[in-house]
């Protein structure tokens, strides 16, 4: 399949309208995403009147600031269903992704959202070269985690012969690679990498495949991986990006001509860039960008759990539209938290220490050690015994906390019990959970 970019009028009208009427668009959906939720969501009410704002208040795109943010905490105190705009039984399907402890942050979609997800998908897959008729191999992984479905939907909604495989089974990955023939590979990048490897490991040559481009997201990846990626696979590596709470992938995407970033699919969610520390709203300038900062959604069409400035915790920027007249996003560079995504998992330090802290013989001293000794991101977990417990058996105290590790977050972790008072205590501020020694992308 040779990668053309698709061809103007191909696109939907409003990926090359006019800021003007972009923006219209933005307002509209915004006021009526406003009130819906005001008369729909108590918590939304609640915020609102505490803030001092009605929906009625926001005249102008710039008004949203006046908003109150929405974030992970807020989807936690209204665990499972409590966010909800639409009576549950409107509800089609539910996603989950971590929350900081023990339980998931639910999202819910309608149909009407199921349908408008796929659509975004498949403006993301047009985006990326791909079209009508293609073969597209989806190796993120089905189920809680949107990657799976949400690429299945948007690659059936595009016309595509669709190769649902989920992750893992990497031999496997590689047989139906050669077999089926792809043209596209929807995957994790570091995963990408494993699949490559093993080629190799075969025998056989991974530049060979019939993969045209590969749609990469759901971890932070930099531009030397993508060169080593595209140089290995023998493909174009295009970034697609997302999360659950807002919907899942889809929330912005890389277009194959241009390679500069993730198209924000605007008219769907209004991106702000703001200061994580104060809240405010970083400055953007129409040609140069904007400064770097936290990410921030509102979601514009969502029926069963729109949200409102909802928190990211990414951090990028804002860039000029080029290929479409929306904008751009910058690499993710970092968190405003401390969430780490290990292989694609989402990962919370506070859900690790919940573990330690139930294990009734280690003291609550923790570090969560990341690196990337080879391909993929390796996790160690250093804890200690108890003093009273000095002679426990650190192997069996050590597998224990492994399996549920494994069993509860669902990544496999090497986990180290020290003695007594092995791990540095840091005496002014905060302990240092986290020695995350992975490349860091740049903006
Ligand atoms: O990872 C959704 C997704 C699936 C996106 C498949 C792309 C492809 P969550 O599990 O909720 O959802 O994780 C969301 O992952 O806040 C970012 O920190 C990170 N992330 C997602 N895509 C990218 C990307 C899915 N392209 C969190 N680059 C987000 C960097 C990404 N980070």
């Amino acid at each position: 399949m040779p990668v053309l970019h698709p061809a103007v009028a191909d696109l939907e009208p409003i990926e090359t309208a006019s800021r003007d009427e972009l923006q219209a668009l933005q307002l509209q959906r915004l006021q009526a995403t406003l009130a819906r939720v005001y008369a729909q969501v108590p918590h939304y009410r609640r915020a609102f009147d505490a803030a001092g704002v009605h929906p009625s208040d926001c005249r102008s795109l710039a008004d949203l600031a006046r908003f109150p943010f929405t974030t992970k905490a807020d989807l936690r105190a209204h665990y499972p269903f409590g966010m909800f705009a639409v009576p549950r039984e409107q509800v089609v399907r539910v996603h989950a992704s971590s929350g900081t402890t023990g339980k998931p942050t639910v999202v819910g979609y309608t149909q009407g959202d199921i349908d408008r997800w796929a659509e975004l998908v498949a403006r993301s897959i047009r985006a990326a070269g791909g079209r009508r008729g293609d073969i597209v191999h989806i190796a993120y992984g089905y189920g809680l985690f949107t990657g799976g479905l949400g690429a299945h939907y948007g690659a059936e909604k595009m016309g595509c012969t669709v190769v649902p495989v989920s992750g893992g089974q990497t031999e496997k990955q590689v047989q139906l690679i050669e077999d089926f023939r792809p043209d596209l590979i929807m995957v994790t990048p570091s995963y990408m990498q494993v699949i490559v490897e093993e080629f190799r490991r075969q025998g056989k040559d991974p530049c060979a495949t019939s993969l045209a481009v590969g749609i990469f997201g759901a971890e932070p990846w930099t531009e030397a991986m993508r060169r080593d990626i595209e140089a290995s696979a023998g493909l174009k590596a295009v970034d697609i990006y997302g999360l659950s709470e807002v919907m899942g992938p889809g929330v912005a995407s890389e277009c194959v001509e241009t390679q500069d970033g993730p198209v924000v699919w605007e008219d769907h969610f209004y991106p702000e860039i703001i200061n994580p520390e104060t809240g405010e709203v970083l400055p953007y300038d129409e040609n140069k960008g904007g400064e770097e900062g936290e990410l921030v959604f509102t979601t514009l069409t969502k029926e069963a759990l729109p949200l409102i400035r909802y928190r990211t915790r990414d951090l990028t920027r804002l860039l000029p539209p080029t290929a479409r007249c929306m904008r751009r996003m910058g690499k993710i560079v970092g968190r405003s938290d401390d969430m780490l995504i290990i292989r694609g998992v989402n990962l919370f330090p506070t859900q690790v220490e919940e573990l330690v802290l139930k294990q009734g013989q280690l003291s609550g001293q923790y570090q969560l050690v990341v690196t990337r000794e080879k391909l993929l991101d390796e996790l160690r977990v250093r804890c200690e015994l108890q003093p009273e417990h000095l002679h426990a058996d650190r192997d069996a105290v050590a597998r224990e906390l492994q399996q549920q590790i494994k069993a509860l977050i669902g990544v496999s972790a090497a986990v180290e019990v020290g003695l007594p008072d092995s791990i540095e205590r840091t005496l002014v501020g905060k302990a240092r959970r986290v020695v995350d020694q992975r490349p860091r992308p740049a903006a």
